[in-house]
């Protein structure tokens, strides 16, 4: 819970929000990052860095997954600069290098941009970056996208060689033949893993982890679906008419138009006592979530229902 009284203050005296996991937040987010992980097939997650004065919310960094920041208000001015690894990694080794560590390896400035509204960044893992709020206040949604990796393999051989009698066998002692059977038994099981990797099951199992690879999202919007889910009808003479118009719904003499192709939804809610959105759902699943919520809304707003 948001201590609204404790958060402003300290909003004012320039200190940096930063929401974490907002991707389900809205039918937006939820499809922007719906779109980056079918199309670039990963797990997507958004979160929201909202900050005022000239600050500086983090030092320069790199992070060990895909980044989208897409700008929403403000103006906020990033320095990408080089990379010092190849596709780092969530990882500790990556994770505790250190403020110094990345001074030090950071390089010189390669691409800097201002960002404003609608602007869109690609800083793909392991590019150092920073930036700095160049307007009163900005708000950016930076959307990390983890892909997999070759490292994701090493579990699903490890599936594959529980099965096997020799990658369950004892290692042999290196002491009487100074190592010598060791050696040998280590290049028979790099050739066994090797082997697993070419057979055709385990490509199989891995072309499935590679497409299935994103998070599931639930068809809900919060807060809306969880606050609001059902709705009863209010008292009115309701009524859904062709006119010469188009459809409208009348409410004794009063009329609404009703938008194209909406005719049939707005009869069903005016010819019930109450609904949840799930019924609504299930009766109409052409009906889009945004286009749902948008005529909800609407019939709140002239008194035909109310959240129940
Ligand atoms: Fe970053």
């Amino acid at each position: 819970m948001v201590d609204l009284a404790m958060l402003l203050p300290l909003l004012r005296r320039g200190a940096s929000l930063v929401t974490n996991d907002i991707a389900d937040l809205t039918p937006g987010l939820k499809a922007a990052a719906q779109v980056l992980e079918t199309g670039l097939c990963g797990k997507a997650q958004a979160n929201l860095y909202c900050s005022w004065l000239a600050h500086q919310g983090f030092g320069s960094h790199f992070d060990t997954h895909e980044v989208y920041v897409l700008h929403v208000a403000g103006e906020k001015t990033w320095n990408v600069y080089g990379k010092h690894f190849d596709d780092p990694v969530a990882h500790t080794y990556f994770k505790t290098l250190g403020d110094k560590f990345h001074e030090d390896h950071k390089g010189p400035i390669s691409l800097q941009a201002t960002l404003k509204p609608g602007d869109l960044l690609y800083l793909p893992r392991g590019w150092y970056h920073d930036a700095l709020a160049s307007s009163e206040a900005t708000l950016h949604v930076a959307f990390g996208l983890t892909t997999p990796i070759g490292l994701d393999l090493v579990s699903l051989l490890f599936e594959r060689a529980v099965h096997d009698p020799l990658c369950r066998a004892s290692l042999p002692d290196p002491r009487p033949d100074d190592g010598q059977a060791l050696k040998e038994h280590l290049a028979k099981l790099g050739q066994r893993l090797a082997g697993f990797a070419t057979e055709a099951e385990v490509q199989a199992q891995t072309a499935r982890f590679v497409e299935s690879f994103r998070y599931p999202r639930a068809d809900i919007a919060l807060p809306g679906d969880a606050l609001s889910a059902r709705y009863k009808r209010l008292p009115g003479d309701f009524a859904v008419r062709e006119t010469a118009q188009g459809w409208a719904l009348l409410n004794g003499k009063l009329g609404a138009p009703i938008p194209e192709g909406f005719d049939r939804i707005v009869a069903w809610i005016v010819a019930r006592p109450g609904f949840d959105t799930g019924e609504l759902d299930r009766t109409f699943p052409e009906l889009e979530l945004s286009k749902r919520q948008d005529l909800l809304a609407k019939l709140a707003a002239m008194k035909v229902i109310e959240v129940a």
